[in-house]
């Protein structure tokens, strides 16, 4: 092979490589992900609903900053949640995600959308509007919930 050569199937390992390290090692690394993502999601968020509930005061710079991130994370623990990953640490994902596919990408959808609409309500800096875009968006966190994760962590 020349150089020339050489080079193009170097790169092309390079890719596939990279390709499979964005993926997951093992069931644990992508159940891990989803937790985490949902951790910080759930943190942001609740930044958010501290100011609406008058727990801290109102600032509109930081409830923006902090809705950014919750649209930003509300696209990524999908990809953790594929098949095979229903076991291999302790997790709280019932074995209905993976029966009802279906209902579960429906609830992923109806809750990125209403990220976004709560992002669009944080950047007119207008509490009463953050205000009903929170609420539409824990009900849309809380029917998954209710439906596809469980009280208990397996074990
Ligand atoms: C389409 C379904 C779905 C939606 C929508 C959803 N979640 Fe989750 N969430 C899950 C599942 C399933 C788990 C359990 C994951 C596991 O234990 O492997 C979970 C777990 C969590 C956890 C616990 C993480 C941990 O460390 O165990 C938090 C916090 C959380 N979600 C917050 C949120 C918030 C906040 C929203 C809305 C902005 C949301 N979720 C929307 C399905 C969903």
């Amino acid at each position: 092979m020349n150089r020339l050569a050489l080079t193009v199937v170097a790169a092309g390992v390079a890719l596939t490589s990279l390709g499979a390290a964005a993926q997951f090692q093992k069931p644990e690394d992508a159940i891990k992900y989803r937790q985490s993502v949902m951790t910080v999601m759930g943190n942001h968020l609740g930044r958010v609903a501290a100011m609406v509930q008058g727990r801290v005061p109102f600032d509109a710079k930081t409830a923006a900053d902090n809705a950014a991130i919750v649209v930003m994370m509300s696209k990524l623990p999908w990809v953790a949640f594929g098949d095979g990953t229903d076991k291999g640490m302790p997790t709280r994902a019932r074995p209905e995600i993976w029966k009802e596919p279906a209902k579960f990408k429906d609830l992923e959808n109806k809750m990125m959308a209403d990220a976004e609409k709560f992002d669009a309500a944080a950047k007119t800096g207008n509490l009463d509007n953050i205000k009903a875009a929170l609420g539409t968006l824990g009900r849309a966190c809380k029917s998954c919930h209710d439906d596809f994760r469980n009280e208990k962590y397996s074990n």
